[in-house]
């Protein structure tokens, strides 16, 4: 199959490609587009076939249940059993934006969508392209990460093309780039206290503002414990993974940090290994001879999500072969760049 890759400048000048995206999909294909968090691979959330090829061109298990993507608020009420009072404040305050909110699922929703669960997770993107897409093709859209399986996911036209080209007819880019860099927040409101499944740009600190009490799985920062079913299937897979092996330096003094990865960097080198070291602003300068990307400062967290699944892909470019990258903070949008960071590194945690 030929992949097509149109970049869109202007919604308006170029809304031949947002038709031909909503037609395909009309038609049960997938068309990759931008979000704000990251590429999605869209196909009709409401046909479980078109589902069927995501998780086909993806190589993703089958049990790892995606989100359906809207454009208006109203399109919530008919994917769901019904909406309850406290999940109106969180879309009136994140939506659109990088939140997902698992509620019960109405039985319009086939069950490959899910992954066979009685609840479905939601979202509104805030992205021109998306939200076009969308709404020209009237239906809610089904998307996942438009990676293969397993590896970092796309924050760039390229980084879709890289993975699926061939296997996909269709990829929309352009107007603004995914500025957020990591997935949506994933909250469940399907019953008991709000828990975040999965951290993202839309904080605990922010969701506790409107909730109150929001509880964290425990299984955002470690694996998960044998024999415990997990509350969202996709946690249990590897996930984010370059080709190469990822070890994380934690410590509460970042001297400490520094002077460890220095350390094994040279006995890596020494071994006759490539080392790609992931700093940031406030240390790239204690590091010497290797490649080093910084994500950005430490003060600015933001963007150190932003840049963390491009960097990883870009030491894969590069062939290296161990990637040697610093803890941050937890707080804030700290959590969710730890949650990716100790999946890419399959917990291989030191602490310095
Ligand atoms: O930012 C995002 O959320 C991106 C863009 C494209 O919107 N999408 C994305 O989708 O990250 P995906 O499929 O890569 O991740 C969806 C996550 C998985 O961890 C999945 O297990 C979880 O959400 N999930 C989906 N439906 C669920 C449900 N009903 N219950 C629990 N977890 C669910
Ligand atoms: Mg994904």
């Amino acid at each position: 199959m030929d992949t097509k890759l149109y970049r869109i400048e202007d919604i308006e000048k170029d809304f031949k490609a947002i038709e031909e995206a909503a037609h395909l999909l009309r038609q049960g294909q997938l068309v990759a587009f931008p979000t704000e968090t990251v590429y999605g691979l869209g196909a009709n959330a409401l046909d479980g076939q078109a589902v069927d090829r995501i998780f086909k061109a993806k190589g993703r298990p089958n049990d790892n249940p995606l989100i359906a993507h809207i454009s208006k608020r109203e399109d919530i009420e008919p994917l769901v059993l019904g909406v309850p009072a406290k999940v109106y404040p969180l879309i009136e305050t994140f939506w659109p934006g990088p939140l997902t909110i698992i509620l019960k699922k109405s039985s319009r929703v086939p069950a490959q969508t899910t992954a066979g669960l009685d609840t479905l997770a939601i979202r509104m993107p805030n992205h021109p392209v998306a939200l076009a897409v969308i709404d020209k093709a009237g239906l809610p859209i089904a998307a996942p990460s438009a990676n293969r399986s397993g590896k970092p996911s796309p924050t760039t036209a390229q980084h879709v093309l890289d993975d699926l080209n061939g296997r996909i007819p269709m990829i929309l880019d352009g107007i603004t780039p995914c500025s957020v860099g990591l997935e949506s927040t994933v909250l469940d409101m399907s019953g008991g206290v709000p828990t975040i499944l999965r951290p993202g740009a839309v904080t605990l600190e922010m969701l506790k503002e409107i909730l109150g009490h929001v509880e964290v799985d425990k299984t955002v920062l470690k694996p998960l414990e044998k024999g415990q079913p997990p509350k969202s299937p996709g946690m249990k897979y590897i996930h984010y993974a370059p080709r190469a092996k990822v070890i994380i330096f934690r410590g509460t003094s970042l001297d400490r940090i520094t002077k460890e990865v220095s350390r094994r960097a040279k006995e890596y080198v020494r071994e006759g290994k490539k080392v790609g070291i992931l700093a940031t602003d406030e240390t790239t300068h204690q590091y010497k001879g290797q490649d080093i990307i910084s994500l950005g400062s430490r003060k600015n967290p933001a963007s150190i999500a932003a840049n963390l699944f491009s960097s990883l892909r870009e030491f894969d470019d590069m062939g290296v072969d161990i990637i040697l990258a610093e803890w941050v903070e937890e707080k804030g949008e700290g959590l969710a760049i730890m949650n990716r960071m100790v999946r890419a590194a399959g917990f291989r945690i030191i602490d310095a």
